[in-house]
């Protein structure tokens, strides 16, 4: 199995002309550089807008073709097999373009390339990794940093994934404020990036959510600063075109605003966040997958996972507590497409913030709770028995589909709950 080769381009103007311009490598800055691949190779062409005329690029021969940029910072890519050998032309389709000077060249070589496989990382979150209660403190300035990496991860044991986080992790940091913040955001493009990024809170006010003030070039930081006003838990994500492509690749995480006084103290907080992801291949191919644009569209997607990646939250991190322990789990969707009817297994949930919202009294006695992409829940409950429950969305093919968690519970299985057979002999209790 191999990865795809990635060559970024982006459009721009040189010396009065409208060209490609390489990004990163041996073609960085280069003008519509020669693209050099080999035979057999699959090739994903990344073009980003770099000044904000509408741009495409295909490739005739191979028919291979992207969608179009309009706005700058926006970006596509186009797919190919390089099955046939030889000197090809790539160029814009916007009439006008290619004459203007939208075009180079693609040569394909004979031969396959020997180059070592970049290895895929640990991508998944961990669900316990969330900052402490505020405890009602005082509102402040709080400063939040958010680096956005690209980074080949794991989706699967045998699979990896060409994954776009914040801080390398699916989801991102959970960021935690309390109503009356300043929350100054600090985001960085890491330099190694291909593609430009940005970041869009749910729970700010203002354009874009903060997206219109955080579009970063690689190597670029932006700062964006806004006041917490209303209490809840808000989903965050990246908003830079095309926004499904970013949000599905992993560019998501919780913003918690706690209300004036916190909130009711638990034993245990979790994170866990739910998302799809759009495969060329099949669920469960090994070797590397590819984002597939005609699924993402069409919203067929292959993956669906807590966390970032199969099995995240059963081998990597399961959740864990003992019998008398309140817990609280922070849910939220990525998505970008798909609503979770989040439930747990064998346990009743005692209260259900519906929407996260933090103004309404909770919900009592919920099995199931709906949430919507870029939407988020909290639910609390008692663990009365011990054992291992089951996190889940209750649209039970997903389950099939990597969408799966345990929270282990330590402490006595009482028989007065639960227990086999029929109803014990009083002696027996
Ligand atoms: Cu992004
Ligand atoms: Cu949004």
């Amino acid at each position: 199995m191999h990865a795809p080769l990635i060559i970024t381009l982006r459009s721009g103007i040189a010396g009065g002309r409208m060209v490609y311009i390489g990004v990163g490598g041996e073609i960085d800055e280069q003008v519509n550089p020669t693209l050099q691949v080999h035979e057999g190779e699959t090739v994903q062409i990344n073009l980003i807008n770099g000044e904000g005329a509408e741009h495409d690029i295909v490739l005739d021969q191979y028919a291979a073709r992207s969608g179009r940029v309009q706005a700058k910072g926006a970006s596509t890519s186009l797919v190919f097999t390089a099955d046939k050998t030889g000197e090809f032309i790539y160029f814009c389709t916007i009439p006008g373009h290619r004459e203007a000077g939208m075009e180079g060249r693609i040569r394909v070589l004979p031969g396959a390339r020997t180059a070592p496989p970049a290895v895929a990382q640990d991508i998944s979150r961990d669900p316990t990794d969330l900052s402490a209660p505020l405890r009602g403190r005082l509102p402040q300035t709080v400063r939040v940093d958010l680096a956005t990496v690209e980074l080949k991860g794991q989706l699967a044991d045998k699979t990896s994934y060409d994954f776009w986080t914040f801080n390398g992790k699916v989801p991102g940091p959970f960021v935690r404020v309390r109503v009356g913040d300043t929350v100054e955001v600090h985001m960085k493009n890491d330099p190694s990036s291909v593609m430009f990024h940005s970041v869009d809170f749910h729970g700010a006010i203002g354009p874009g959510g903060g997206a219109e003030f955080t579009q970063a070039a690689p190597g670029e930081e932006k700062i964006v600063t806004f006041k917490a006003m209303v209490p809840g838990l808000y989903v965050y994500h990246c908003a830079t075109p095309s926004v499904p492509h970013h949000i599905t690749s992993g560019m998501y995480g919780l913003l918690l605003v706690e209300p004036e006084g916190g909130l009711p103290q638990v034993n245990r907080e979790f994170y866990v966040m739910q998302g799809e992801l759009y495969t060329t291949k099949p669920f469960g191919t090994n070797g590397h997958q590819e984002m597939d644009y005609g699924k993402l569209s069409t919203e067929r997607p292959e993956y669906f996972v807590f966390n970032g990646a199969v099995s995240a939250l059963t081998k990597a991190h399961p959740l864990r507590a003992s019998v008398g322990e309140t817990v609280r789990i922070y849910f939220g969707v990525g998505g970008p497409n798909f609503t979770s009817s989040f439930h747990v297994i064998g346990a009743i949930f005692d209260r259900a913030y519906e929407g996260a919202s933090l103004l309404s009294p909770p919900l009592q006695g919920v099995q199931t709770v709906t949430v919507p992409p870029g939407g988020a829940s909290m639910v609390e409950f008692k663990l009365q028995r011990g054992g291992r429950y089951t996190l889940v969305d209750h649209a039970l093919s997903r389950l099939e589909r990597g969408l799966v968690g345990f929270l282990q519970v330590d402490g006595p299985e009482d028989d007065e709950i639960m227990h086999k057979g029929a109803v014990m002999p009083v002696s027996r209790r």
